[in-house]
């Protein structure tokens, strides 16, 4: 009975992997990149389940055909047929190149240059954030990648301190960001959506709050965003709360790091000119609401490990955090 409990428990546990939804599923391929990659994994898939099913089948041949029997002499061992060793030989050799064929060719045609006509996005790698320019509309961002639909897009990615890699898994990726070396891809999506992804390179104490989502706009819903994203943030109303965490933001630390168009220069840490209008913060970890922007502001490293954006010394009161929370709000 205990041992039926067992079974029972391990096929519930096993089973409650099928739940979903799975975002960050490469099975569900969301643009030219992704469906390249899939068609990749299925042909792969389908070689090594032959493989499997032939390696198999001999295995279970031999253990019943010359298993140990009362009486029977053991079996007389083959050596140097010349037929059968050449066979093993070429029969892999031959599958390899099955596979290394089609990889290579994936590898190549998914790294290679973009039409001219491509949407240009750099893409920095920090511990522990993702950094966004776009070169020919002037725009830096942080976290949140914003590309059209249908329109080719070249990714160059490197990285500004370790070792990172790139993967939004339904549309690109994974390619290495490399301190000092630009990795390239290109990719169309599909279809209109938040499609998250990830670093998928171990690079230090966060690396698994190292995450990022794409969003996928229609044309109309990308140009409003270049639009807002060229401008500045608009001031705060005078005597607004807002306008307090402002002063706050002008007397703290935090500008030291962070760039707000025309109020800051830091290049530490994620650009916030227009932080208010993102989904996100900390590197894609926690939803931009009033409760977490208090809470990283106060405490980051303790939300984060290894957080570059240390406890503020001396702290903020609460009072002050609620302004600076106001102000972060209203840059959109
Ligand atoms: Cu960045 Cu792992």
């Amino acid at each position: 009975m205990p041992r039926l409990r067992f079974w029972l428990l391990t096929a519930a546990l096993t089973i409650s992997g099928c739940g979903g939804p799975y975002p960050q599923s490469t099975l569900h391929p969301r643009s030219d990149f992704g469906r390249a990659v899939d068609h990749l994994f299925t042909d792969i898939f389908w070689w090594a389940a032959g493989v499997f099913v032939v390696v198999e089948a001999l295995l279970v041949i031999a253990l019943i055909r010359f298993r140990h029997r009362e009486g029977r002499p053991a079996p007389k061992p083959t050596h140097g047929h010349t037929v059968l060793e050449i066979a093993w030989t070429l029969a892999p050799a031959v599958i390899l190149v099955f596979v290394a064929v089609p990889t290579v060719r994936t590898i190549f045609a998914t790294a290679g240059e973009a039409p001219a006509d491509a949407l240009r996005v750099e893409v920095t790698g920090h511990q522990w954030w993702w950094e966004y320019k776009y070169p020919d509309l002037g725009i830096t961002s942080a976290n949140e990648m914003h590309v059209p639909v249908g329109r080719p897009v070249q990714v160059a990615i490197t990285s500004a301190d370790v070792i990172h890699s790139f993967w939004a898994p339904a549309l690109g990726g994974k390619r290495d960001a490399i301190p000092g070396h630009v990795n390239r891809i290109a990719f169309r999506a599909d279809a209109v959506g938040d499609y998250s992804g990830q670093c998928a390179e171990f690079c230090g104490a966060s690396h698994a709050n190292m995450r990022l989502r794409v969003l996928v706009d229609a044309d109309s819903v990308f140009q409003a965003w270049v639009k807002t994203e060229q401008g500045g943030p608009a001031a705060p109303a005078a005597g607004s709360l807002a306008a307090r965490g402002k002063e706050v933001f002008l007397h703290s630390p935090c500008l030291a790091c962070h760039t707000i168009q025309g109020v800051s220069p830091g290049v530490i840490g994620p650009n916030l000119t227009h932080v208010g209008s993102r989904g996100t913060i900390a590197g894609g970890i926690f939803p931009n609401d009033s409760a977490h922007l208090a809470s990283w502001i106060a405490d980051a490293p303790s939300l984060k490990p290894g957080s570059l954006m240390t406890r503020m010394k001396p702290p903020l009161t609460d009072a002050d955090i609620a302004a600076l929370v106001a102000y972060l709000q209203s840059l959109k």
